[in-house]
């Protein structure tokens, strides 16, 4: 099976979560969340066919029962191109001084973000998780690794960072090689964690917990791999196309803290909405005056995903007055 067969069966599978007997033609249609990464599908329809993992025609494709594991597992790793673009990201941003400079000027230190948690809300986030020397810390999402790091330096703590990106694992290994005392790197899947039972004194995640597909089944696997007493520290923006439903841009009514009010955990949330609304403006503004060093490096690519990010979600959310930050602090 090749990518283009991948990128088919995922979006049939999405196509069956949302309650539709996709054609062709919508199938093409809504393949544009795949970006740069959209491969060329046109051999793709007869070849699942044959291959007895789709059944149906251009009027109308769904699954067989062959076919369903694997697209269900594709569209998991691959229901837009984040996770294309994160293979490539995480090693070229490591290299680029554009992205350095970037991450200085919009963070406060380049520790290779991607994320929109400046050093202020990742040093707040330290101190409310009560991170302390000894301390066995998981960073789900890591990326590259450079926040897991930054932690472990700061508190003394035991880092371990997971992220599904194989780069970005390989990219934190070779940068922390000196530290593998305290800072340690899995690639792994946030839908899929596999760590012995309350292994952690805390577990942070930085906008990275958008993409799992069950938030309660992730949260509570979260939560068992929590020592009594421990925390869980979750930073998420909220915008109309992340989470719209009643009372999502209230610190309470969010995808994250019905979750976590589901499993019976106790939660502070902090609202951070006020200062955030600087943030992608600021974001925005720094990426144009650095875009021709961006192009020089020839990772404009990296230009255009922040701005696709900014221009498609979070701009015109502040236009609307439902751009929202919180975090929150799960005490187990
Ligand atoms: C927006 S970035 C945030 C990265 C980092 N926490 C930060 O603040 O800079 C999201 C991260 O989540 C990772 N990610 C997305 N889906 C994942 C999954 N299913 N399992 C593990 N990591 C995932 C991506 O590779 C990426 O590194």
């Amino acid at each position: 099976m090749n990518e283009a067969d991948i990128q088919v069966l995922a979006s049939i599978r999405r196509a069956e979560l949302m309650g539709e007997f996709p054609d062709r033609e919508s199938l093409e249609n809504a393949a544009h969340r795949y970006w740069k990464y959209l491969e060329d599908w046109s051999e793709s329809w007869q070849r699942l066919i044959d291959d007895g993992l789709i059944q149906g025609d251009k009027n109308g494709y769904s699954l067989t029962e062959l076919g369903r594991p694997s697209a269900e597992r594709y569209y998991v790793e691959r229901p837009d191109f984040n996770w294309y673009y994160y293979q490539h990201f995480y090693a070229a941003a490591q290299a680029s001084m554009a992205h350095t400079q970037f991450c200085e000027r919009v963070y406060g230190k380049d520790l290779v973000q991607d994320g929109q948690a400046d050093m202020d809300s990742i040093d707040d986030l330290i101190r409310y998780l009560k991170i302390s020397d000894g301390d066995k810390v998981l960073d789900l999402g890591c990326g590259s690794g450079g926040v897991a790091e930054y932690l472990s330096d700061k508190t003394g703590a035991h880092v371990t960072g997971l992220d599904y990106a194989a780069n970005a694992i390989k990219t934190a290994i070779n940068r922390t090689r000196g530290k593998q005392d305290r800072v340690t790197f899995v690639q792994g899947d946030l839908n899929a964690l596999d760590f012995p039972d309350r292994s952690f004194d805390a577990i942070l995640s930085i906008d990275s917990i958008y993409w799992v597909s069950d938030i309660d089944r992730a949260l509570a696997s979260i939560s068992s791999l929590i020592k009594p007493g421990g925390r869980i520290g979750i930073f998420i923006s909220n915008t109309p196309s992340i989470d719209n439903a009643e009372g999502a841009y209230e610190p309470h009514g969010t995808w994250i803290a019905k979750s976590i009010a589901n499993l019976g955990l106790n939660y502070d949330v902090h609202d951070y909405t006020e200062s955030f609304q600087h943030f992608w403006p600021k974001l925005t503004k720094v990426m144009l005056e650095l875009r021709d060093d961006f192009v020089a490096e020839e990772n404009e690519v990296i230009f255009d995903s922040f701005m696709l990010a900014a221009d498609e979600n979070y701009l015109p959310a502040i236009e609307l007055g439902l751009l929202r930050r919180f975090l929150y602090i799960a005490r187990v």
